[in-house]
């Protein structure tokens, strides 16, 4: 969602924001702007649309400062235009913020500045907070850092905010609650940015802010407080990220370079972690918890999208091996019951990006009720990966298209690792299944990569369909998420209509939509549900549905029954979605491209869903 970018020191800052904004377009937004001091004057530039609509605006102007602040916003509080977009002025404009998050009583602080004589340009809450900022520090004479603390010890809801001011030219105060930022520490110079992504070409050296701290960086050098004036010494970090890992590499788009990059963010998931030859399995930072798992009654796994997706898996893969009862929940329902937690509950939450509003929250109100939680991040230092008691990361790498491909099957492959490490520690896995099960996870990658061989084919696939209206996709067990995952690539990158259901369930309603135009694809790969699915395709063939199977290698049966058949290598039952995921992802990629869609960043959506 909204991005940040901000700097001070001594190179041109306009031209550096930018750039930093470009980086953060993957997070999803629909206008964009920055606030400069160019020669004691405090300008602000902005505009509906993408980075390059703003850029295009202010070709040809002489833009010179070496402070500024800027953003991309994704609507919440006001359509999407040029006066709703940031930084916002405060009312005597010598104040600039932008602002991720939301700021719940803004309508009352704003009814008490209208009062006040404060006049507004703008719907959004931002605008009300700097407005607030500005009159805390006209009723109290305090200095600017003050009326920030001030401000946002009355504020309730959300914010990543940067502040600049006219009248402390080297100065910007930086804070957040709920909403991440980092701060880039160089030579003389200092970045603030949502995430690392706009800071990693300057500098590996970066502080994450937590929540309620303020970050003051005057005269050169940088200060961090909490709302309480607590100093805290700050904690400077060694980002890990290397720059050609956000960077397109000669793909089209980044989605594509992300599928294609899966055998080695499979292995890199599980790098370290196993070595079958000796069944050696360990997860750092979950290894003094094995016990607390296998002993856990019931495993709750909260998450969304995607990453609910991998949560199914994981719901088949912890029965299966481990014998405990699983329950997967969408965060943003848990949040809002009553939930029944127990003491010997584990909770796990499943996130890529690590900031999703409603996943944080379902984590808040689970620990409220004394429930050990576990994280399966992505992003290290995230606000998920902070406030978990424990986890593993899946070490995907930056993951940039909006739609998640290579984080899902390092999801998977670390819920694996730590379903069967349960499994081992309560003894209801046999030694020769568990070395079997390692060996097995070490061919992977080699299987996916084999995967790609029928990319071409796939892509003749895509042809064909592009313009269908509708799309069923169909699994039974390990399989059956994985149609929901395919459904929902399908339908994110391309716009088309596309439902996933358990095989079975077509016959008790969706079976009605089923006509020669209705592409129905099939997940029919060699497992114990085999037959069964053989009889479901038989019953949409039947009915004339157009069928694309995906299929174990080497099967004679199901080509001769559909009409068009992608293979994927054989494998282990429990480790098939691995797999049988890839030529879905591709199928939808293929199809998105044809139709002309703005695949990395499809409409209306955000990589980081930070709002609930
Ligand atoms: O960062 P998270 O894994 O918590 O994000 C959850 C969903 O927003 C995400 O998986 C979303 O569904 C993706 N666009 C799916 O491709």
């Amino acid at each position: 969602m909204c991005g940040i970018v901000a700097y001070v020191g001594n190179k041109e800052a306009y031209s550096l924001i930018l750039k930093g904004l470009k980086r953060l377009e993957y997070r999803g937004y629909d206008s964009s702007g920055v606030a400069l001091l160019e020669n004691g004057e405090l300008n602000i530039y902005k505009k509906k649309g993408k980075v390059s609509e703003l850029e295009a605006g202010l070709a040809g102007k002489e833009l010179h400062a070496t402070i500024g602040i800027g953003h991309t916003r994704w609507a919440t509080h006001g359509e999407p235009n040029d006066v709703n977009a940031h930084p916002h002025f405060s009312n005597n404009r010598k104040l600039a913020v932008v602002h991720n998050g939301i700021i719940e009583n803004y309508a009352a602080i704003k009814k008490n500045l209208i009062s006040k004589g404060h006049t507004f340009q703008s719907e959004t809450d931002t605008e009300v907070l700097i407005h607030f900022i500005e009159d805390i520090q006209a009723e109290t004479g305090d200095s600017l850092e003050s009326a920030v603390k001030l401000a946002l010890k009355e504020v309730v809801g959300a914010y990543a905010i940067v502040v600049m001011s006219v009248d402390q030219p080297g100065q910007l105060i930086a804070a957040r609650k709920g909403s991440p930022l980092v701060i880039g520490i160089g030579e003389e110079e200092y970045f603030f940015a949502s995430d690392a992504t706009p800071i990693i070409a300057y500098t590996k050296n970066v502080v994450y802010l937590d929540d309620y701290e303020v970050a003051v960086v005057r005269d050169g050098k940088l200060s961090i407080q909490n709302l309480d004036n607590t100093e805290t010494i700050p904690y400077i970090q060694k980002l890990e990220m290397e720059l050609e890992a956000i960077e397109k590499g000669g793909y089209d788009h980044f989605m594509i370079k992300e599928i294609f990059e899966q055998p080695r963010s499979i292995a890199d998931s599980m790098r370290g972690r196993l070595r079958s030859s000796d069944s050696h399995l360990q997860l750092g930072g979950l290894s003094n918890h094995l016990d607390k798992l296998a002993q856990a009654e019931r495993i709750v796994i909260v998450a969304c999208g995607t990453s609910w997706h991998a949560g199914l898996v994981a719901e088949y893969l912890f029965e299966e091996l481990a014998r405990i009862n699983v329950e997967v929940e969408y965060a943003s329902e848990f949040r809002y019951r009553n939930p029944v937690i127990k003491e010997n509950d584990i909770v796990i939450a499943i996130s890529q990006s690590g900031e999703t509003a409603d996943t944080l929250a379902a984590i808040e109100l689970a620990k409220s009720k004394g429930a050990t939680i576990f994280g399966v991040c992505n992003v290290v230092g995230s606000s998920i990966a902070r406030a978990t008691h424990a986890g593993a990361y899946t070490h995907a790498g930056p993951e940039i298209g909006v739609a998640s491909t290579k984080a899902f099957t390092a999801q998977v492959t670390v819920l694996t690792l730590i379903a069967l490490a349960t499994a081992k520690q309560k003894g209801t896995i046999s030694e020769e299944v568990f070395r079997q099960l390692l060996t097995e996870l070490e061919n992977i990658p080699d299987k996916v990569e084999k995967v790609f061989e029928n990319a071409s084919k796939i892509k003749e696939i895509a042809f064909i369909f592009t313009y269908a209206r509708n799309f069923i996709y169909l699994g039974r067990g390990l399989n059956f998420p994985v149609a929901l995952e395919g459904a929902l690539k399908l339908k994110e990158i391309s716009y088309i209509h596309a439902e996933g259901y358990p095989a079975a369930e077509m016959k008790h309603g969706p079976i009605a939509l089923i006509d020669e135009d209705m592409p129905v694809v099939f997940l029919a790969t060699k497992d114990s549900s085999y037959e069964k699915i053989v009889s479901n395709i038989q019953e949409v063939k039947a009915r004339k549905g157009r069928v694309i199977a995906i299929v174990t290698e080497g099967d004679t049966l199901i080509p001769g029954m559909v009409d068009f058949v992608i293979e994927v290598p054989e494998t282990h039952e429990i480790l098939t979605p691995l797999v049988s995921v890839i030529p879905l992802q591709l199928l939808s990629y293929y199809i998105a491209v044809m139709r002309g869609r703005n695949v990395d960043q499809p409409r209306n959506l955000a990589k980081s869903v930070t709002v609930e």
